[in-house]
């Protein structure tokens, strides 16, 4: 059995495609929820792209344990001066650093020759290894390069210290015979190949980046690249639980040792999908809520019969136990807490009450709790508490005449002060919107607005995204709001992202 090592990018390849930045607070959730899953290394940011990178890769640094902290630098001296700084308190840092080999990125976006890309390459890791052991070289746009001079970097980098060499299809070009014959190749003519991790990194541009990691895999690669529900680039990365799961059912033919938790995987999807505010699709493979969902009347009958007939994972793999009690307003905090277990929710005794009473609040309003309406109401609890904007109430008219206006009335508490106001909006979504930003006086915009229903019937919770955007940096922030009311979910998903903007609460 060899060992397969999980590298994940969510916070910086997947990051970096979202248009928005996650605040450090919310990058040390996803990172120690990505140390329990059991990755091996966490790309935790490029430090040196801007000072919130810098400052979210050095708070990963310090406080999450138990996995390689990586950082993502060009070949540039000053950007590997940034990266080793932020990574100073990691248990296991590792620098990330490369530059593109193709001739269509040398030639037009570098303008530079082969010989001063392998010259700047070999500089790049000689300078990283000042700082640190472990440090690994990206040949961006490998996969369209010519595969001589990717040999030549790629054993000069090694020569130069390169502990781990990244092969990625940056363009996911790559179908997986040509990117399994490629790494293949690597393995076959690199003659130091022994000395480093071949890493795979795909993209989904054409929907294969799953498959050209296993066939990377497959023909010798030990480390694949990745991001929690595939986030990132255009068509995003490789889906890491895709690989995991993949690798999983089949260990004995990849003869594989897999060292992740897969129990943690539903979690780790809900968890990312939350804070980054890209919903999961329903038939997304593995975590999609219908990923183990049996619709046909022939399926169903043949689970019925014997389950493997058309289910390849017992969905508990991947941490989702199957429910024996049905919660209702008359289930007690004991029945609450053994479910909130099941799923995976660590709850300090404290916490218990506060939950319980949302449970309860709920259940008054359904009538049977599903595990979405839990992990709903987990996602939620915090949710514009930060203690200085507050959803207080709304309160909405409409007369069910398209031709004439709703109005909304809303309360907030802000900084301490219980505010209200009214106004008109083309809906009463729109009316609310607007009703806040009377209250709240800051420029923004309406970058996104999404409302789905959580579990199933008409008493459903609607589950609320926004995202603002505001500031002459255009940042983005992203909100959530939950409520069976869906006006009340709207409502609270824009004071929670209110609530992010760092200019509620100075002078910027
Ligand atoms: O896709 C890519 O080539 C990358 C590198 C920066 C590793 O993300
Ligand atoms: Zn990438």
């Amino acid at each position: 059995m060899r060992k397969l090592y999980f590298f994940d990018t969510t916070l910086r390849d997947g990051e970096q495609s979202l248009g928005l930045t996650l605040n450090v607070k919310e990058k040390l959730e996803i990172g120690r929820q990505l140390v329990r899953l059991g990755v091996d290394v966490i790309e935790a940011g490029f430090p040196a792209s801007s000072p919130g990178d810098m400052e979210s890769v050095k708070t990963i640094a310090r406080e999450v344990k138990g996995a390689v902290i990586c950082g993502l630098s060009r070949a540039v001296k000053e950007d590997i001066d940034c990266c080793a700084q932020a990574l100073k308190d990691a248990e296991y840092p590792r620098i990330h650093t490369g530059i593109a080999v193709s001739p269509i990125h040398m030639e037009r976006k570098l303008k530079l020759s082969p010989d001063q890309v392998l010259d700047t390459a070999v500089s790049a890791v000689k300078h990283a290894k000042k700082y640190v052991e472990d440090v690994e070289f990206y040949a961006e746009d490998a996969f369209r390069s010519e595969p001589s001079f990717l040999v030549k970097v790629l054993e000069k980098v090694i020569k130069a210290g390169a502990t781990v060499v990244n092969i990625p299809d940056t363009v996911g070009y790559a179908t997986p015979w040509e990117y399994g014959e490629l790494i293949a190749y690597v393995m076959n003519h690199v003659s130091s190949i022994h000395k480093a991790v071949v890493s795979i990194h795909c993209h989904n541009d054409l929907g294969m980046a799953t498959a050209n990691s296993l066939a990377g895999i497959k023909a010798g690669a030990s480390q694949v690249e990745g991001t929690i529900n595939g986030i990132g680039e255009r068509a995003g990365n490789t889906s890491l639980e895709e690989v995991i799961m993949a690798v999983y059912t089949q260990q004995e033919r990849y003869g594989i040792e897999l060292g992740v938790n897969t129990r943690e995987i539903s979690a780790t999807s809900r968890l990312v999908s939350r804070i980054t505010g890209v919903p999961v699709p329903s038939h997304k493979a593995i975590v999609g809520a219908n990923a183990f969902m049996h619709a046909s009347g022939i399926h169903q009958d043949g689970v019925l019969k014997e389950k493997s007939t058309y289910e390849i994972i017992d969905p508990e793999i991947i941490g989702i136990p199957r429910n024996t009690i049905i919660l209702s307003a008359r289930s007690g905090r004991h029945a609450l807490k053994h479910r909130l277990d099941e799923l995976g929710y660590e709850i300090e005794n404290e916490k218990m009450k506060d939950i319980y009473n949302k449970f309860l609040q709920l259940a008054d309003q359904k009538k049977e709790i599903f595990d979405e309406d839990l992990h709903a109401l987990m996602g939620s609890t915090g949710l514009d508490q930060n203690g200085r904007i507050r959803f207080q109430k709304v309160s909405v008219n409409t007369s069910g005449d398209a031709a004439s206006t709703a109005t909304a009335t809303i309360t907030l508490e802000v900084m301490g002060e219980t505010l209200t106001d009214a106004a008109c909006g083309n809906g009463p979504v729109d009316a609310v919107f607007k009703a806040i930003d009377r209250v709240v006086k800051k420029p923004v915009f309406l970058e996104d607005y999404t409302l789905k229903s959580v579990s199933r019937g008409s008493e459903a919770l609607g589950d609320a995204t926004v995202k603002l955007r505001y500031g002459e940096k255009n940042t983005v922030v992203v909100g959530r709001g939950i409520s069976t009311d869906i006006i009340e979910a709207s409502a609270r998903a824009y004071v929670n992202a209110l609530s992010k903007m760092k200019c509620m609460f100075t002078a910027e």
